[in-house]
């Protein structure tokens, strides 16, 4: 069974439907620890809710990234709980080198568009101003890039004329919650093969 970590700045709605489908069991897996880098977040809430160990661990004095000290503190604890695959669910900081490194192709995130376009911050934003007709979700792995890494799942949404930034990131999050447990699932039965930036799914 694929032991996990999640890792989210935020509500962890990705995490709640991780979670589920892992007690519906549609994912055979396990959330070895979620690790956040704000105290208060609802991604650990979630966490302990379900007995499942949620560490905050304090991302030290950059807003966008952490210092090499704090990955290694990260890094750390992921060994220490042994895990197979790690998740970003909502985790607003790079991920460098050192970090990567330590994971090789272990390491996945979703992200709110359908990669390549739109990547960066509020996807959903980006694609209703420049009048898209359809955006969605893509599950990657992590590379050095920003959202370049190579693709696992995607999930498309038709984008509304009457869409407000709201209602698409709704309906955006709700494919996610499909996609993220897919990825996954499809990650621990080892059908998951990398060949150059192409996913194969066996
Ligand atoms: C998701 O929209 C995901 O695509 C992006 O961050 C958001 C996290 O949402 N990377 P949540 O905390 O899982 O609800």
């Amino acid at each position: 069974m694929i032991n996990l970590g999640v890792l989210g700045s935020g509500k962890g709605s990705n995490l709640q439907a991780i979670i589920d489908a892992i007690e519906e069991k549609k994912v055979d897996a396990r959330i070895g620890v979620v690790i956040s880098d704000v105290e208060d977040s609802y991604i650990l809430t979630r966490a302990r809710n379900h007995d499942i160990d949620a560490r905050f661990i304090a991302p030290g004095p950059y807003k966008t990234k952490l210092s090499s000290e704090v990955e290694q503190t990260y890094i750390q604890c992921l060994k220490e709980y042994n895990v197979d695959l790690i998740c970003l669910a909502g985790f607003m900081r790079v991920i460098k080198e050192q970090f990567l490194e330590a994971f090789p192709h272990r390491i996945i995130n979703i992200h709110p568009s359908l990669l390549p376009a739109f990547p960066g911050l509020c996807s959903w934003r980006q694609a209703l101003d420049y009048g898209a007709k359809i955006t969605g979700c893509t599950v990657h792995f992590v590379d050095n890039g920003v959202d370049t890494g190579p693709i696992i799942v995607q999930k498309q949404v038709p984008i509304l004329t009457d869409d407000t930034y709201e209602s698409l990131h709704a309906r955006i999050q709700e494919k996610e919650h499909i996609a993220y447990p897919e990825a996954i699932d499809l990650i621990g039965k080892g059908r998951i093969e990398i060949v150059g930036r192409k996913v194969i799914v066996k």
